[in-house]
């Protein structure tokens, strides 16, 4: 693995400087294992699951913030900012938030009242370490008409738990910066319910300042052209937009080939024209985007190893598994150093 004094190539956070935050999502384990590529190259992080509501708030009436406060203090330690993730989900959520205590269903005050608690103790106790938060996350359905995904979230609060967490979130802490954030943000379909849902949050007055993009992509999807148009129908709100968990797999989402043991050459090769064309287009909606995270740093730790295919290594970053520059960081940086 390199050392810290290996580290000699222009740094990621200096490259897009003028233009937005370069972050990685972390975990205990590779603020150890990936400590100085993420201190050289990296001015943002995000949990990666440490301040989801589940790793959070296990029981009622306990709180766990040991994991968490490790990512805080390494973020302070390298003085880097940080993105809170996430306070509204349906997944990794645990059930007690929803149950009263013989298993049925709490009420709609209820299930309120414990969000706004939860937000109230979580937002509050980072106030100074987390300038901006993923609210609500992935609460639009990916087909069909339907606007909202069903969730426990809908059925016992209705749609009005949405702005209900970003008027608490505000409340907690007025000075964060408050995201709706979902993945397939790209897709026409979904992209026009991200809207029409995040508008009409903005005309009832509800707090929010940001749209954020996953941007879980990969070498051929989503197109650029469809990119483009997601960023400006996104921006046409008058908000913000952050890349909160960008990464470039190396396969279709339905592509099942599970051949690869090393990533060849021409993959490397068509993922370095990618990221190539991806931060080309980035820069020239540098006044809308604020900042660009990958879901991880290098490939030697990435949560689509083995997903959506078990046993299968992906390859989705800047940096390879010995936290080496890939073909990608090389030619994005020539690409950048011209224009
Ligand atoms: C979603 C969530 C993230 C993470 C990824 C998969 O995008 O927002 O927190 O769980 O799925 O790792």
């Amino acid at each position: 693995m390199r050392q810290a004094s290996d580290y000699t190539e222009p740094a990621l956070k200096t490259i897009f400087a003028e233009d937005f935050k370069i972050g990685a999502a972390v975990n205990p384990m590779t603020i150890q294992s990936q400590e100085h590529l993420l201190a050289y190259h990296f001015n943002s992080i995000t949990a990666e699951n440490e301040m989801k509501f589940e790793s959070l708030h296990p029981l009622e009436d306990i709180y766990n913030f040991k994991l968490a406060d490790q990512l805080v203090a390494f973020a302070r330690k390298h003085h880097m900012a940080m993105r809170g993730h996430t306070l509204v989900w349906h997944n990794q959520t645990t059930d007690w938030l929803f149950e009263d205590k013989k298993g049925g269903c709490v009420s709609k005050e209820t299930l309120l009242a414990r969000l706004k608690s939860h937000i109230q103790t979580v937002v509050g106790r980072y106030k100074e370490d987390i300038y901006a938060w993923d609210v609500v996350n992935e609460v639009i359905a990916d087909e069909g008409e339907e606007l909202l995904r069903q969730s426990k979230w809908l059925d016992i609060v209705g749609p009005e738990f949405i702005g209900k967490a970003f008027e608490f979130a505000h409340e907690a802490d007025p000075k964060a910066l408050l995201f709706y954030n979902d993945y397939n943000e790209s897709n026409p379909l979904k992209r026009d319910k991200i809207y029409k849902m995040v508008k009409s949050l903005l005309e009832q007055g509800v707090p929010i300042h940001g749209v954020g993009l996953q941007a879980h992509w990969n070498l051929y999807d989503p197109d650029l052209d469809e990119i483009r148009a997601a960023i400006e129908k996104y921006a046409s709100l008058g908000l913000q937009l952050q890349l909160t968990e960008l990464d470039v797999s190396m396969f279709r989402f339905d592509d099942k080939r599970m051949d690869l043991k090393v990533a060849p050459a021409e993959l490397l090769e068509l993922q370095a024209e990618r990221y190539e064309a991806m931060f080309a287009l980035l820069k020239e909606y540098r006044d809308v985007i604020s900042s660009v995270t990958f879901w991880g740093a290098a490939d030697d730790y990435t949560w689509l190893d083995g997903f959506p295919v078990r046993g299968r290594k992906n390859w989705p970053f800047l940096f390879d598994e010995r936290h080496n520059p890939k073909p990608a960081y090389h030619q994005l940086l020539n690409a950048v150093t011209k224009s």
